[in-house]
């Protein structure tokens, strides 16, 4: 589990999350969404760890803050919002460089490779691929980090910010459903997402933040509706009911504009 209560974070001395309560259980994959600069991806680096915080969070029982970093490393990895590769790395070896933090673990780079659609780039030159390209490689990188999605210390746990952003529809679906699948093998999955609909289809629970508070958390059926969606995004949200399926999902732009 992860657990976390009154987390408050100023950056710059400007206070930037207002005592936020949040849990995340394994086995599901848990999606934050808000609009811009509500304050997403500092929630998620507080609750990974990387950001100091005010409050109390704990992940699988240990305090995130205080945690020596190569524990924190074998617990949970970190896909960023953007990751900057400064040197002519080749594909294999950024994603290589999840084994160094992951302490001997047992996924094969080329086998993670292979998981994001990037078999037989190892060789590339990283910096001369394309953005979506790149997205995928460094999650390759996170997943070669943990390994198993369970491990002597429980779930292991990947917080994701925005992992499909820069990708394509089909690129989207197959990322969506590999981290799905981590989940449903026990692992824990935190993942920004501006895509409604992939949240609708994806997560079991959802975090809907605005104005650096989270302004509803649980299922996110229950989460994600007409009025709060309108409110946290301010313009005029409308949901359907896919026939198949029964999910919730967003309808064409014409539905969406302003009368
Ligand atoms: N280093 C910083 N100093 C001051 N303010 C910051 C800093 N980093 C972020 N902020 C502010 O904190 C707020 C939340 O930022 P955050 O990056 O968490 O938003 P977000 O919800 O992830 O947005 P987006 O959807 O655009 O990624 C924003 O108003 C941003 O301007
Ligand atoms: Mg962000």
């Amino acid at each position: 589990m992860l657990i976390a209560r009154n987390v408050s974070v100023s950056l710059s001395r400007r206070p930037v999350l207002h005592g936020v309560d949040f849990t995340a259980r394994p086995g599901e994959v848990t999606a934050i969404v808000g609009p811009n600069g509500s304050g997403k991806t500092t929630l998620l680096r507080a609750l990974s760890g990387d950001l100091h915080f005010s409050g109390e969070a704990r992940l699988n029982g240990q305090p995130v803050d205080g945690t020596p970093p190569w524990k924190m490393a074998a617990l949970r990895a970190v896909l960023a919002q953007a990751t900057q590769v400064g040197f002519p790395f080749t594909v294999l070896e950024v994603v290589r460089l999840g084994l160094t933090a992951s302490a001997g673990r047992e996924t094969d780079p080329r086998a993670a490779l292979a998981r994001v659609g990037l078999a037989g780039y190892e060789a590339r030159l990283f910096p001369e691929l394309s953005g979506g390209e790149q997205a995928r490689v460094h999650l390759a990188r996170v997943l070669v980090q943990l390994g198993a999605a369970t491990g002597p210390d429980g779930p292991r746990w990947l917080f994701l910010d925005e992992p499909v952003a820069a990708l394509d529809i089909g690129h989207q679906l197959q990322v969506m459903q590999l981290v799905h699948d981590f989940a449903r093998q026990g692992g824990g999955v935190i993942a920004v997402m501006h895509d409604l609909n992939l949240t609708a289809q994806f997560a079991a629970s959802t975090a809907l933040m605005a104005g650096g508070r989270l302004v509803g958390q649980g299922p996110t059926e229950t989460v994600l509706t007409d009025d709060a969606l309108s409110s946290a995004y301010r313009c005029p949200i409308r949901l359907n009911r896919a026939p198949e399926n029964g999910r919730w999902f967003l309808p064409q732009m014409a539905g969406l504009l302003p009368v």
